[in-house]
């Protein structure tokens, strides 16, 4: 099957000539907010993912992750998932994503945009390399028997065996029930389109209300775990 294209990140040398050629005409044209931006003092190109990840870089420590994506990666039980151990292709893509427009969120948006690609690539290998660490559910609820059939019939070509990913859809298991029925409702309402062929869409705009609360439950449950080899 064709590898989609969130599986292979970017290589961050690629945007190091770009970015020098950026940097000379800045220099060159000597505005402020070039020069702010691209201040050579501030050493963007040695920067590591964590420093990104904990400090906030640029942006300042509103927009360190760990501030809503937690010190391990973990995510906030609530609207702000589990990065710990996603694919980083994944995770770059909804960065690019969030800074497009194309996965509408204010605060998303604003923290993606104050990262240029180089770090994007930094950051999304930090959290790809870290440990699987995800908070427990919120709540224990209950799951209807009709549900474990739903997700194998209609969710796990994608996205595997236990919402673990595959090539064709990320993991969907140990994140939060609340962050995963906003998804699915956005993609019901066109919010969220940043799925290539639209099959998220479709997919989703198949589900009534009780199943996208039940999915959301049921997958939130299932503990990480990485998926099998060669996947
Ligand atoms: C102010 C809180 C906040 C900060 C700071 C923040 N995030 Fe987020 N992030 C969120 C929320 C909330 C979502 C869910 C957005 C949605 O519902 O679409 C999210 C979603 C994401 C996603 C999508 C994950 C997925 O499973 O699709 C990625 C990737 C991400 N954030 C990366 C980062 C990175 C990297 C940083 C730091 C550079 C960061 N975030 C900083 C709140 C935050
Ligand atoms: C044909 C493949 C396919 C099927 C079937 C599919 N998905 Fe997806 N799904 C995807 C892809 C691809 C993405 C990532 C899109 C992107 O942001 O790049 C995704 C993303 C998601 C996300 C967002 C994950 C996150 O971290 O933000 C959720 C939630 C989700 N799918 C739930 C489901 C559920 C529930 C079903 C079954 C009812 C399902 N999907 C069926 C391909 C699929």
């Amino acid at each position: 099957m064709r590898q989609k294209r969130w599986l292979q990140p970017h290589h961050p040398s690629k945007f190091g000539g770009r970015c020098l050629a950026l940097f000379a005409l800045c220099a060159l044209a000597l505005t402020t907010a070039c020069t702010d931006r691209m201040a050579p003092s501030d050493d963007r190109f040695g920067r590591s993912g964590e420093l990104v990840a904990m400090s906030g870089g640029e942006g300042g420590a509103r927009y360190a992750c760990a501030t809503c994506h937690g010190v391990r990666g973990e995510g906030n039980g609530f609207d702000a998932p589990r990065l710990a151990g996603l694919p980083a292709g994944y995770l770059q893509k909804q960065m690019e994503d969030f800074a497009a427009g194309l996965r509408p969120h204010e605060a998303m948006r604003d923290v993606a945009r104050f990262l240029d690609s180089h770090e994007r690539v930094q950051v999304a290998n930090h959290y790809a390399a870290m440990a699987m660490h995800a908070l427990p559910p919120a709540t224990q609820a209950s799951i209807d028997a009709a549900t474990p059939a739903l997700y194998a019939r209609a969710c796990q070509q994608c996205h595997g065996v236990d919402g673990v990913g595959s090539v064709n859809g990320p993991p969907l298991n140990a994140q939060p029930a609340f962050y995963l029925t906003q998804q699915l409702q956005d993609w019901q309402v066109s919010k969220r389109r940043n799925d290539g062929n639209h099959e998220m869409l479709k997919v989703a705009q198949e589900l009534d209300a009780g199943q996208v609360t039940q999915l959301g439950l049921y997958l939130a449950q299932i503990p990480p775990r990485p998926a099998s080899p060669g996947r």
